[in-house]
């Protein structure tokens, strides 16, 4: 890997004891240990909390080592430093790259401003599986959207230079495989096929590679078998070697030490081997310090010992910190400011998604409101990852009278989150009958999605479904407004309630974005990025899940007629014999890409460029466009979200159902019409062969279906083909 002369000439001077402090990151809350730990040469550290005490240990380093080689600062920055936007997940409700870049910008300017130069984030780990509570720390269930939304938070922490004051260094993770746990539980391992492997869980990496991610995450995950932080082949050979990869590969927290309970080490020195062996550049956790010196150095290979070191260098140096290695004190922002609220509060208002809506939203001057449901007057909205320094929420019931002076606002919460407490249901259906709306206000605390927080049941939990069906058998006017970190089963109360507002866990404005969205001002126009499952029998669950050779086109039903296949074959009881579970309607409660918003837009027959295109033509980097025609047919300024699938006609392997190639969240002015457009080329179109010895990404000749529509309900379908004829 080329470096810098700087980079080369320390390398030059370097003991081995000093080349190892550079590759690990340790946890010290104390800034004495801290301090200490940075005298003997360790190179990166988790952010002590301030920017005087950042220039303190940068000061260690710099002024009290014999290089002087300044500090890597680490913190998972995941959604916001100070200023708290909506969890991942919601942001990927967003269909707006555009907001994500934001955010991530405005994140990393507070954070840099403190003294961060590092995060670990975004997270990029494809789920199929709402059980896992990480769901919320990605983008949900597609590649694509994955894609899109890490290559944009990417652009948003690093901008064009690393150097630059509003600049932190992004981390890939967890790198690879780690969204597919096995029964949803976290850590749990995880087995996929090579063409798993290359079109789900390393597509998203790949793609944020290309964008210029300084550093990726091994996983605590083995696939098949092989715990990732020992994984040659996928950190090595993939990410290094196939895919140029020149940043750091940073071990997640202990994963190192983990493979020894992995089974896979015979001691710690073992594990330390080979993790550096397989690809890793810094670990994390100090596991390198835990063991005897003369071992270590015995253990790793020097040629790969000054890579991991010229790499970890070689960012320090793209973060400009060799030249400026201090913060300015007095500069450090350690509260959002209005610019940063108006944000934030906007990006929580575009990431939530209107599941139904009866016409009750938005409300229309209500003069006397009941907030009902733990979330009325809970301040939990911040979500999972965030630190205590993150800038508090306040409550939608505060949010709500601010916002409507005059109104009557009443507050019963009715039951709590999680207890198993009833009693309170009575006092709120009392208080809802001398009022023009109910909103309840219901979801799951914060503490229940992220990591280490898988749960078996998707329902709300606590008697929060009672209050619902309670309210909602008022018949008076009442709005759910829904507060989670991952899909949830709602079919205990969903058809009880005519309008369910998806709001997420938005951050630190999110009850002033959900009062915004309640009164219009805002339109709640994002769409799901990860389906939301029947029952937890269902799971895993996905729209682009490949065809089977059974496909059902009904949900089974429980009989106790038997059929007698074994004489007529299974062709005279067909509706039987597909793939479907006999007590379940097909498919999930509501698709990824589901949701609406206040106006209505009718699109017209979408139009492609060419109906033909070769494949040496594609190759060659040509592309067709797919053109539509929006009109906002309602008398409100409203968002639509476009969005464009493939289905592959016939391959050599068993396709998706459908795949999302493409997609454009657009605002489009009352009455008026725009005209969407979008290429579809090689890397829309092509799929990972991985039946040869190298897997190749390409296009397969063949007809396929371009579908665009607003949901996945309501495409429109036209026809491509791709032909084989050279240019
Ligand atoms: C998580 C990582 C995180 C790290 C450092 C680990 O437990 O898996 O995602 O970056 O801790 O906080």
């Amino acid at each position: 890997m080329a470096h810098s002369e700087r980079v080369a000439r320390l390398l030059a001077q370097m003991t081995p004891t000093e080349k190892l402090g550079q590759l690990q990151i340790i946890f010290r809350p104390k800034q004495e240990d801290a301090e200490e730990l940075i005298r003997r040469g360790l190179g990166a550290v988790f952010w002590p909390r301030s920017a005087t005490a950042t220039n303190a240990l940068q000061r260690v380093a710099v002024e009290q080592t014999r290089l002087g080689i300044p500090l890597l600062v680490g913190l998972d920055v995941v959604h916001g430093q100070r200023t708290i936007g909506p969890v991942p997940l919601a942001q990927a409700a967003s269909f707006d790259p555009g907001i994500v870049e934001q955010l991530a910008h405005l994140a990393a300017t507070e954070a840099r401003s403190g003294g961060v130069t590092w995060t670990f984030s975004p997270m990029l780990d494809v789920s199929r599986d709402p059980r896992w509570g990480r769901v919320v720390e990605g983008f949900g269930e597609d590649v694509h959207l994955t894609s899109v939304m890490g290559g944009a938070m990417v652009r948003g922490y690093q901008g064009v230079d690393l150097s630059s004051p509003g600049a932190i260094a992004a981390t890939a993770k967890h790198f690879v495989g780690y969204g597919q746990p096995e029964g949803g539980r976290d850590y749990n391992t995880v087995d996929a096929s090579p063409h798993r492997l290359r079109n789900v869980h390393l597509e998203p990496f790949r793609s944020v590679v290309d964008e210029g991610a300084a550093s990726v995450m091994a996983a605590f995950n083995t696939v098949a078998g092989i715990p990732m932080h020992a994984h040659h082949g996928l950190l090595t050979d993939v990410l290094k070697s196939e895919w140029g990869f020149e940043g750091v590969v940073v071990g997640d927290a202990d994963g190192v030490r983990n493979l020894l309970p992995h089974r896979v080490a015979e001691d710690l020195a073992d594990a330390v081997r080979m993790s550096f062996a397989a690809g890793l550049d810094v670990e994390m956790g100090g596991a390198p310090w835990d063991i005897d010196e003369g071992d270590l150095a015995a253990a790793i290979d020097p040629a790969r010992l000054d890579d991991a070191v010229a790499r970890v260098l070689s960012l320090k140096e793209r973060l400009g910190l060799f030249d400026r290695p201090y913060v300015d004190e007095s500069a450090e922002i350690t509260a959002p400011n209005v610019a940063a609220r108006a944000l934030a509060r906007r990006a929580a208002a575009r990431s939530s998604v209107l599941l139904k809506n009866d016409g009750t939203l938005p409300l229309a001057a209500p003069e006397r409101v009941l907030l009902t449901g733990p979330y009325a007057e809970s301040t939990d909205h911040l979500g999972a990852w965030t630190q205590s320094f993150g800038a508090p929420a306040r409550s939608i019931t505060d949010a709500l009278r601010e916002r409507l002076p005059a109104a009557q606002v009443r507050v019963e919460p009715g039951v709590g989150f999680l207890d198993d407490d009833a009693s309170g249901i009575p006092a709120a259906i009392a208080a809802a009958s001398d009022c023009d709306v109910v909103i309840v206000c219901v979801g799951e605390p914060s503490t229940l999605s992220g990591e280490a927080a898988s749960r078996s049941d998707l329902r709300l939990p606590g008697r929060q479904e009672d209050l619902i069906r309670a309210v909602a058998a008022t018949g008076i006017p009442t709005v759910v407004v829904l507060e989670n970190g991952r899909p949830l089963v709602v079919a205990g109360w969903i058809d009880h309630a005519p309008t369910v507002l998806e709001a997420w866990h938005g951050g630190t404005e999110a009850a002033d974005a959900i009062v915004a969205l309640l009164l219009g001002d805002e339109e709640p126009a994002g769409r799901l990025p990860m389906s939301f499952p029947r029952t937890v029998g269902q799971i895993p669950l996905d729209y682009a899940h490949e065809n089977t050779g059974r496909p059902a086109t009904t949900g089974g039903s429980m009989t106790t007629e038997s059929a007698d296949i074994g004489l007529h074959g299974p062709d005279n009881v067909q509706e039987k014999y597909t793939s479907k579970y006999l007590d379940l309607d097909l498919g999930p409660q509501f698709a990824f890409g589901h949701g609406s918003g206040y106006a209505a837009f009718s699109h017209s027959i979408p139009r492609l460029s060419a109906a033909t295109l070769s494949a040496a033509a594609l190759d060659a980097g040509d592309a067709v466009t797919l053109e539509i025609d929006v009109t906002n047919t309602s008398s409100r300024d409203g968002d639509e979200v476009v969005q464009v699938y493939v289905e592959d006609l016939v391959a050599s392997v068993a396709p998706p159902v459908r795949r999302l190639i493409a997609f454009s969240r657009i605002r489009i002015a009352a009455g008026a019409t725009s005209a969407v457009s979008f290429t579809i080329g090689s890397e829309q179109l092509a799929f990972w062969h991985t039946r040869g010895a190298a897997a190749e990404f390409a296009v397969e000749p063949g007809r396929f279906v371009l579908h665009v529509g607003s949901t996945l309900a309501s495409t429109q379908p036209v026809d491509l083909e791709v032909t084989e004829a050279r240019l």
